[in-house]
């Protein structure tokens, strides 16, 4: 296959950066350029070095651009496509007037089908390559999720929700049946191309003891699967939760009593956390993940980054749509950012660009194959335009460096400072 070479200003990160002065974290190339073949990342360096390689490499020039690992979305919810933006409720009411009744259109293959193309557009448009994703209760709706992902090339993660109770009809497996359901969905699509499937109990309200305990048998049966689910988020879901699992010590002591929890475990929210379940979390190396934007927009609180970061643990970043309220990254990490402010915690713009890259490749597992524009990688790339407004263009008029640049990105880019956006090699932006 034709070997492809894109050129721009390349950054890429090596490891967190502690702190803005940490050099050796990333690299950052002014005239940089990716050789790409077979989807696969064949040489970075300066121009000049990688174009003398490969001479007859077709040449795509993005300068004055930035080229980026596509960003990945750690936690969001496929059939809430059209929930988002919904007003005026908390969680558990939220959930019910809005997000139940939209899931339940997913039973429609067509319905399914036709919001999967929709989904994916909005990924694509908002530079995300990757994202670990909440299906709704049917296997419609995780076919048509893998199918459209396949489709257009992208390495996705995702799993039907299990929820056999404390949901309307229509929207409520049965322990047995959501075992077998989700056996097959793992048959026909984990390892197949670039597709991951995700165990997914939706959470502890939603799911009864005697589904628990197939969902731990899932789990070992099909270790190598990620498992996702949701973890104090608001202070009715945490009592509710515990009048439902009286015996369970605390929130996460649920999913730790059913075996649920290891580094391959994704916790959505993990806002009120008390201090044994953060020692919970040390000893298993389950990783919470912040999703700011609907934290701020359902009014559940605010996530102690640097409170878990103290204690070694890994914490991923997402949006959350439909309760998150933008698909873009950028704008996750702008609401992330003024969270932690809120705080006195301060998320450094280089930390901000690695989280939403490497930083969650790393909680998914996947940090050989995304996340950076290392040789050997998959060559999902983002190119990003960081004068994509007047607003932006002004304020970049006096940015003197990288991490200024990064910045106005984070609190002013959304999809119109995507500028490309290539997956396995393939432009599917523009
Ligand atoms: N907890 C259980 N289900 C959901 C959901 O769909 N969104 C959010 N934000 N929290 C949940
Ligand atoms: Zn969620």
């Amino acid at each position: 296959m034709k070997l492809k070479l894109l050129r721009g200003r390349i950054l890429t990160f090596h490891h967190e950066p502690r702190n803005g002065d940490d050099d050796a974290a990333y690299t950052y190339i002014e005239d940089g350029a990716l050789l790409i073949r077979d989807g696969i990342i064949q040489q970075v360096g300066t121009f000049e070095t990688v174009s003398t390689m490969a001479p007859t490499a077709l040449v795509t020039d993005h300068r004055p651009h930035l080229m980026l690992a596509g960003f990945i979305d750690a936690h969001i919810h496929f059939p809430q496509v059209q929930v988002i933006g919904s007003w005026g409720s908390q969680l558990l009411n939220w959930l019910n007037d809005y997000t139940f009744p939209q899931e339940a259109l997913y039973a429609d293959p067509d319905h399914s089908k036709n919001m999967a193309s929709k989904f994916f557009d909005q990924l694509i448009a908002h530079g995300t390559t990757t994202a670990a994703a909440f299906c709704s209760v049917h296997k419609t709706s995780v076919d048509a999720f893998f199918k459209e992902a396949s489709t257009r090339g992208m390495r996705m993660l995702g799993g039907k929700v299990l929820m056999d109770r404390n949901a309307p009809e229509g929207l409520r497996d049965t322990p047995q049946s959501g075992y077998d359901d989700t056996k097959a969905l793992i048959d026909t699509w984990h390892g197949t191309g670039r597709s991951g499937y995700v165990i997914t109990p939706r959470f502890a309200i939603t799911s009864s003891p005697a589904q628990m305990e197939m969902v731990q048998a899932l789990a070992s049966e099909y270790d190598e699967c990620h498992i996702q689910t949701h973890l104090s988020e608001n202070h009715d879901e945490i009592a509710y939760t515990a009048e439902l699992y009286p015996k369970a010590r605390d929130y996460l002591d649920i999913y730790h009593s059913y075996g649920l929890l290891s580094a391959k475990t994704l916790l959505g929210h993990s806002i009120h956390l008390k201090p044994r379940e953060i020692d919970v979390l040390v000893a298993t190396g389950a990783h919470p993940v912040f999703c700011p934007t609907s934290n701020l927009f359902l009014g559940s609180g605010l996530f102690d980054d640097a409170g878990l970061r103290a204690k070694g643990i890994t914490n991923g970043i997402a949006t959350d749509v439909g309760a998150g309220t933008s698909y873009s990254m950028l704008q996750t990490l702008n609401e992330g950012y003024k969270v932690l402010q809120l705080q006195g915690q301060s998320l450094h713009p280089l930390q901000a660009f690695h989280w939403a890259t490497r930083g969650n490749a790393c909680i998914l597992g996947l940090e050989d194959k995304i996340g950076t524009l290392d040789v050997g990688t998959e060559a999902d790339v983002i190119v990003l335009n960081s004068k994509s407004t007047g607003a932006m263009a002004l304020r970049m008029d006096c940015a003197t460096s990288l991490s200024e640049e990064l910045f106005i990105l984070q609190m002013m880019g959304d999809d119109r400072a995507i500028t490309e956006v290539y997956v396995a090699g393939e432009p599917r932006k523009s």
